[in-house]
């Protein structure tokens, strides 16, 4: 059997994502890094829990790039061969996508095309739609726009909040992303 291929995460936040990914059966996969724009995102003791590498520093004053190649470097001395944005809240440089073009996976509360950016459960209440998702995407230099590699839909409901239909397509984002990055990780 081939060796698991070794993944950076980045997230900014809470890293429910992070804890699916960790919590997965890790057999094409292994997180050895997990870094962050942030000092001390919550989701970081995930990662520590797991005893995994973590690196995170704040960005500011940092222009974009400078900040990029120190994520770049760190995941490079770890060995990563792929990477998953996992609420990771900060825009890439062209030079990082380009970097790890085929490589890098975010994974987005909607189902892409549909409600890009932010406030996506607004969006689609807003919006009257009968379905809402998370999609899991290659990342490319334009945001939420790679190719979709998978998606899941759950429905809307009568008396929806975006806290309601958030947490019903945070489940499914929790199924979706580790067997999509595994998947992805056999193709490299
Ligand atoms: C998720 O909804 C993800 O789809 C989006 O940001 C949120 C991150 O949540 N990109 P968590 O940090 O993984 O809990």
């Amino acid at each position: 059997m081939r060796e698991p291929v070794p993944v950076g995460v980045l997230i900014s936040g809470r890293g429910s994502n992070l804890k699916a990914l960790i919590d997965a059966e890790q057999d094409a996969y292994r997180i050895v890094l997990v870094a962050s724009n942030v000092e001390e995102p919550p989701g970081l003791a995930h990662a520590r829990d797991a005893g995994i590498a973590t690196f995170a520093r704040g960005h500011r004053g940092m222009a974009r790039e400078a900040f990029d190649r120190l994520i770049d470097d760190e995941l490079r001395a770890h060995g990563v061969r792929a990477v998953a944005l996992a609420g990771y809240m900060r825009l890439l440089s062209p030079w990082f996508v380009d970097r790890w073009a085929g490589r890098m996976v975010n994974i987005h509360p909607s189902l892409l095309p549909r409600h890009k950016g932010l406030h996506t459960h607004e969006a689609a209440l807003a919006a009257g739609d009968a379905r809402h998702g998370c999609t899991v995407h290659l990342v490319t230099a334009a945001l939420d726009d790679g190719p979709a590699l998978a998606q899941a839909e759950v429905p809307v409901l009568p008396g929806d909040t975006p806290e309601t239909l958030a947490a019903r397509v945070l489940v499914e984002e929790h199924r979706l992303y580790p067997p999509t990055l595994a998947a992805l990780v056999e193709t490299l």
